[in-house]
């Protein structure tokens, strides 16, 4: 038995364009930083490519078909009784090339018939403007967010759809999981996340320091183009709910060492000044402390710390997956700045999925608690969730217990961080409730859905949709406010 959530809480679903649409070059759509990278595999990092190479498997080419199948796909989710839907537009679509003098009509006429039907069906939509799919033009032409000239081309993107979408769409969030890029030490994996957050690429041998600089620097130049988004949408609707979204992975320290403790606080407090830029205006003592220390002095004007200020979002997004354990990597002091002070290792205490992903649902009581804490009555809307598996179907149907299993651990702790602790979650939308390609490993394998896709990882099969047994699990989830879990 699980624990009553009020009526408005808003139960459903996410994904992200790049991943389901397909479509990718379709109605004047300009190329994404998503349509070059190739299929990877599980601990096969994908191939960020210079262009499309001909002959290559880019997956996000076609997704799920998303593009053409919206309408059947979204009575799937109306059937389960999803409350809202979170998907992204992809920026590529409005401004093919992100600098376009104007924007692309036919784009911004799919989005007003997926947001109808949205509503025809009773889902409320949520939007991401910036997943992971920034226009490439960006990159070759301006060095992504290293150049401060992003910042308008995305204000006006921002402007562009806010104005157009005002009366269908009232939760909105900026960049996807801007924090990830913070992860930065010097794996395939970190630079790939510098990729998908920046659009930056690294020469083989540019330093730890260097990175961390340039992170920094493009971080900063989204963090002002979210603040100015944030003002200008509250002009345009009052009632815009705008979020600052943020992957939460709690970091548990590797043992009771005082080193461990502190690496773990220092990691901890290199994302922590992305969620204080969002809520709280200001970047936190620590940052500044950094900046000074390491004598590197981004470029930070003004007029941005203004605009920051004047930009903090509505409610926090937040998606959770796993927990991190951090070591340090000697018994001396961890500085904010040494980026290879410390390691992740594994945690010996819980299991992990196929991919080596953490299973730890209470991590996400304890997150949601932490974030309480700092950020007191700060609605909060989980925005994903989910267990990447792999399904097999046996006779059309699929079993899938793990998957119901991983999910009703992770709600279960939500009803009691809401109902037990008093804190303000509005949401849980799971992530990828119909399968799509996997941001990491570009894999169809990877499957997070409620609903089957007859989909391969080199994108053959029928495309049919099965509804798996976590389908009907849902359905009774949502049906009963979360108490049958
Ligand atoms: C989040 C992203 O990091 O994790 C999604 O916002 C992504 O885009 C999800 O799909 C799960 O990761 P993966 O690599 O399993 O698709």
């Amino acid at each position: 038995m699980g624990l009553k959530l009020n009526d408005d809480f808003l139960w459903g679903g996410a994904i992200a364009a790049h991943q389901a649409e397909g479509a990718w070059n379709k109605d004047g759509k300009g190329v994404s930083i998503a349509d070059i990278l190739t299929a990877g595999a599980n601990n096969k990092p994908r191939e960020i490519t210079d262009g499309v190479i001909e002959g290559l498997n880019y997956p996000n080419h076609h997704g799920i078909y998303f593009y053409e199948t919206y309408k059947e796909d979204l009575a799937l989710m109306a059937e389960m009784g999803f409350k809202a839907f979170r998907t992204s537009i992809a920026w590529t679509r409005i401004f093919p090339n992100g600098d376009d003098a104007e924007p692309n009509e036919a784009g911004l006429k799919f989005y007003d018939d997926l947001f109808d039907e949205m509503h025809k069906l009773g889902i409320e939509p949520v939007v991401t403007l910036n997943h992971f799919e920034m226009p490439y033009h960006l990159v070759k032409a301006y060095g992504g967010w290293s150049n401060r000239k992003l910042i308008d081309l995305f204000v006006k993107y921002a402007t562009t759809v806010f104005t157009r979408y005002q009366d269908k769409v009232t939760y909105w969030m900026t960049h996807n999981e801007i924090s990830n890029q913070a992860n930065l030490t010097d794996d395939v994996m970190s630079e790939f996340m510098i990729w998908t957050n920046s659009g930056l690429q690294f020469a083989k041998d540019t330093t730890p320091e260097e990175k961390l600089a340039a992170m920094v620097q493009a971080a900063h130049f989204e963090l002002v183009a979210s603040a100015k988004a944030v003002k200008i949408g509250h002009e345009i609707n009052p009632d815009f709910m705008i979020g600052g979204m943020l992957n939460v992975a709690p970091l548990y320290p590797a043992s009771p060492k005082p080193a461990d403790m502190l690496a773990m606080q220092k990691a901890r407090q290199l994302h922590d000044w992305f969620s204080d830029v969002h809520i709280r205006g200001e970047y936190p003592a620590e940052f500044e402390a950094f900046a000074k220390r390491t004598g590197y002095r981004p470029d930070i004007t003004a007029e941005d710390r203004n605009a920051l200020r004047e930009g903090i979002v509505d409610y926090l997004a937040v998606s959770y997956y796993n927990s991190t354990v951090i070591k340090a990597k000697s018994d001396r002091d961890t500085n904010l700045e040494d980026v290879k002070g410390y390691e992740i290792v594994p945690n010996p205490e819980i299991p992990v999925s196929d991919w080596g992903w953490g299973i730890d649902p209470q991590g996400l009581r304890y997150t949601l608690n932490e974030l309480n804490d700092q950020y007191p009555d700060l609605p909060i809307m989980i925005v994903e969730n989910g267990f990447g598996a792999y399904d097999e179907v046996v006779d059309g149907q699929v079993h899938d217990q793990y998957r119901i299993d991983y999910l009703k651990a992770h709600v279960a702790e939500v009803e009691k961080a809401v109902v037990n602790d008093g804190i303000p979650v509005i949401g849980y939308l799971s992530w990828g409730p119909i399968d799509i390609v996997s941001a990491g490993t570009g894999e169809m394998s990877k499957r997070y859905g409620y609903i089957y896709v007859d989909l391969d990882d080199m994108g053959e099969g029928s495309g049919e949709r099965l509804r798996k047994d976590s389908f009907n699990w849902y359905k009774e989830v949502i049906a009963s406010h979360g108490v049958n879990l």
